[in-house]
């Protein structure tokens, strides 16, 4: 990828408290000339310690850009990211890479399950390729609350897709990361399936004091969250504490009558 036209800023002030990560003014652009794309354009946000966080707005809108440059996947163009007091922007890729390993957990829409090895070999993964030795209490904790006691020893194609996003939430939770980012993770689930993971990313919020931050396009998913950010056009410009549904519903259709009447 090429460089950034623009240099990141440094950070002004110290991050807010409370908050696990956040952007200010963060810019992302991809390409140059006739190809050159505002993916995301100064975007200011915050996303709380041990709070449920939901990204919405319709496809291209930047969710999954801003989801990367938080999480250290992307490079930025201008602005500032940060999880905790870590300006990511300041540091070289073998500590971008540590970073991501200790502080940050992924979950995918595809679950990225490695065929070859178990249910349990899968969860632990991450830990075993940084010599990390699992806490096991919390380990049994996770697969308890994920409930897949039952299921450890089998592969990923013995187990349904619902089963398989459950281990993939597990790899995410084991290692107690700072932070998860999730993209869309309902995405390949049928609707039970579905409802049972963002179930458990809600109880392991409020339960185990995770912090999360979803990227979705449904309402019924983003109600799950405690807080929705809306994004358009790679901006930032709405949000909604204690969603539901209806209310998420509610203040997309006003995003489209703006859009039709201006
Ligand atoms: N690697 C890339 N190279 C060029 N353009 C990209 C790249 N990734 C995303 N974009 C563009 O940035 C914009 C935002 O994309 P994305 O963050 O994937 O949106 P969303 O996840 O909301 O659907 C889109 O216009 C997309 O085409
Ligand atoms: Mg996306």
């Amino acid at each position: 990828m090429s460089q950034a036209a623009t240099t990141p800023t440094a950070p002004q002030a110290p991050a807010p408290a409370g908050a696990a990560a956040c952007a200010v003014g963060l810019s992302k652009v991809y390409g140059e000339g006739e190809t050159r794309v505002v993916a995301l354009d100064s975007v200011s946000v915050e996303f709380g310690r041990g709070r449920f966080t939901a990204i919405m707005g319709p496809s291209g809108s930047g969710k999954s850009t801003l989801m990367h440059c938080m999480a250290g996947l992307d490079t930025i163009s201008a602005g500032s990211a940060r999880i905790g007091d870590t300006e990511l922007s300041r540091l070289h890729d073998r500590q971008l890479t540590r970073l991501r390993r200790d502080k940050i957990g992924f979950i995918f829409q595809a679950f990225n399950l490695l065929p070859t090895l178990n249910a349990l070999e899968n969860i632990t993964l991450p830990m075993d390729i940084a010599g990390r030795r699992p806490d096991q209490e919390w380990l049994d904790l996770v697969v308890a609350t994920v409930g897949l006691s039952g299921r450890l020893r089998h592969r990923p194609s013995q187990l349904s897709g619902g089963q398989q996003q459950r281990v993939a939430v597990a790899r995410a939770l084991a290692s107690r990361p700072e932070i998860i980012f999730a993209d869309e993770p309902t995405g390949n689930l049928d609707s039970r399936s579905g409802a049972e993971l963002l179930g458990f990313l809600r109880e392991s919020v409020r339960e185990l004091g995770q912090t999360v931050v979803m990227v979705t396009h449904d309402p019924v998913a983003a109600s799950y969250a405690d807080r929705v950010v809306f994004l358009a056009d790679g901006r930032l410009i709405d949000e909604l504490a204690g969603p539901t549904p209806e209310g998420v519903l509610d203040r997309m259709r006003r995003f489209d009558t703006k859009d039709r009447t201006s």
